[in-house]
Order: structure tokens, then sequence, then C-alpha cells
């Protein structure tokens, strides 16, 4: 994930669950009713946005949930989390230069026939097939899922509203690893005009298919 995500964005991963990571009290309590493995992975993302934390200078701190699902940072910081088989993943930045961001983890399988049928626009099944055909060997229709669930994890915390699969047309570069996300709905408040189209990045290793949405702020503040 870390090529995935601009330097300024701390990255961090877990291929199994941690030994000895934990939870603070206040987050137990959103897993009251959860099984043993919900557990793990809440308990691992979250030593994984711990070390992130870290990696920022910042402090451990409780992470916990708003009422749609979303993370609830510590002030200042932005940022996004994933958790599939063998892989949990956290990535944060301070806010500044990026708005908002979205980051996704999937097996590198194919996605159930009825699945793709609710996550893929007309337009997306005729790109499924070009992409196939350039670069056969990839699960397209699962990179696809991943694409719009990183979209929509960047979209969300912008504008605190749903956004169905229908609701944007995603585009790869097969060679480039890069993504377009087109919104069929108007975009979101970034400090400008609103972006009508998202960009991302995508890679696919290790039987494990990673993409990332990073939505700038406008106007870019200053480098030093
Ligand atoms: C919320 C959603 C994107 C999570 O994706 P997922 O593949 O099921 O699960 P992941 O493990 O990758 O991600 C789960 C993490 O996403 C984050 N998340 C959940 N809801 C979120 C929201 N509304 N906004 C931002 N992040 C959210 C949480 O950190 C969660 O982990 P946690 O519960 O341990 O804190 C997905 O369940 C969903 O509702 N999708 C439908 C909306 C959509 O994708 N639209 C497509 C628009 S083009």
């Amino acid at each position: 994930m870390r090529s995935l995500l601009p330097p300024s964005v701390a990255v961090f991963e877990a291929y199994e669950d941690t030994p000895g990571a934990f939870m603070y009290p206040a987050e137990t309590g959103s897993l009251a009713r959860a099984v043993h493995k919900r557990r793990l992975e809440y308990t691992t993302v979250r030593h994984c946005a711990r070390q992130a934390l870290a990696e920022l200078g910042l402090p451990p701190a409780p992470i916990l949930s708003g009422a749609r699902g979303e993370p609830l940072w510590p002030d200042g910081i932005l940022g996004s989390m994933t958790h599939c088989d063998g892989y949990r993943a956290a990535a944060l930045t301070r806010k500044g230069a990026i708005a908002s961001l979205g980051i996704d983890g999937e097996p590198h399988e194919p996605l159930p026939q009825v699945v793709l049928e609710a996550v893929a626009r007309p337009e997306e099944h005729q790109y499924l097939a070009e992409w196939s055909h350039e670069r056969p060997g990839i699960c397209w229709d699962r990179l696809l899922f991943s694409a719009k669930e990183s979209v929509y994890k960047a979209w969300f915390p912008l504008t605190r509203q749903w956004l169905g699969f229908e609701d944007a047309v995603v585009r790869f570069a097969p060679q480039a690893g890069t993504f377009t996300a087109a919104l069929h709905v108007p975009g979101p408040e970034t400090g400008g005009a609103p972006p009508t189209v998202l960009c991302g990045r995508w890679q696919v290793r290790d039987g494990l298919i990673l993409t990332s949405v990073v939505v700038p702020a406008w106007p870019v503040p200053d480098r030093p």
C-alpha cells in the first residue's frame, strides 16, 4: 500500500493478527456482539493505525467509529483502514494538502457474479472485457469492486452521504496502475470547485488486490 500513496501518508500493514495488540476500553463497546474474527481484525487494524500515528509523531489514541462506520481520527488527522483475509492496513496523514483518502484490500479472487451485477454499470462490463484482453490473469471484477470501496471511503468523510456503486464509473489504466472514478453525482466539497473525477492507484501482489484514492485539498497549501 505504501507505493500507492504520497510520502506524506503514514502507512502500516499487517499480514497476520498482531500478538499483544490491545483495544482501549472505549473501543470494546462497538464489539459487544462481535465474533472472534471481527475482534481480531478490529484490534490489529487499530494497532496498524496507532503505528501510523506514531510515524506522524502522535501518541496512541482510541479509534472509535461514527454512526456510518467511519473511523473517528484524532484532531488534525485523516485516514482510512481496511482488512481482509491475510491483510490489515491503515493509512493516515495530517490534514493539509490532502482532503480525504480511502484504501481497500481484497483477496485476488474473482468476484461472485451476483456481486458483480450489483457493482458494475453496463459500460463497466464492457471495460472489464477490454482490460481482461489487455492484461489477462488479473481479477478485474474484484479490482473494480475494491476501487469503488476506496472511492466510498474517501468520499464519505467529505460528504457524509451515501454513494452507490452505480454513482461512479471506474476506468483503469491497465499498465500504469492508476484509475479514475467519474462521479455521476455532484462532487465533494474540497475547498474549491468540487471534483467530478476522483483518482486512484492499484496493485496486485501476493494474492492481494490493493487500491487507494487520494482527494487533494484545494487550493493546495504552499510547500516550504
Ligand atoms: C464501508 C465499506 C466501504 C467497507 O468496505 P469493506 O470492503 O466491506 O471492508 P474493509 O475491511 O475494506 O473496510 C472496513 C473499514 O472501512 C472503514 N469504514 C467503514 N465505514 C466507512 C465510511 N462510511 N466511511 C469511511 N470509512 C468507512 C472502517 O474503518 C472499517 O473498519 P473498522 O470497522 O474496523 O473501523 C463497505 O462495507 C460499504 O458499505 N460499501 C458500500 C458503499 C460503496 O462502496 N459504494 C461505492 C461507491 S463508487
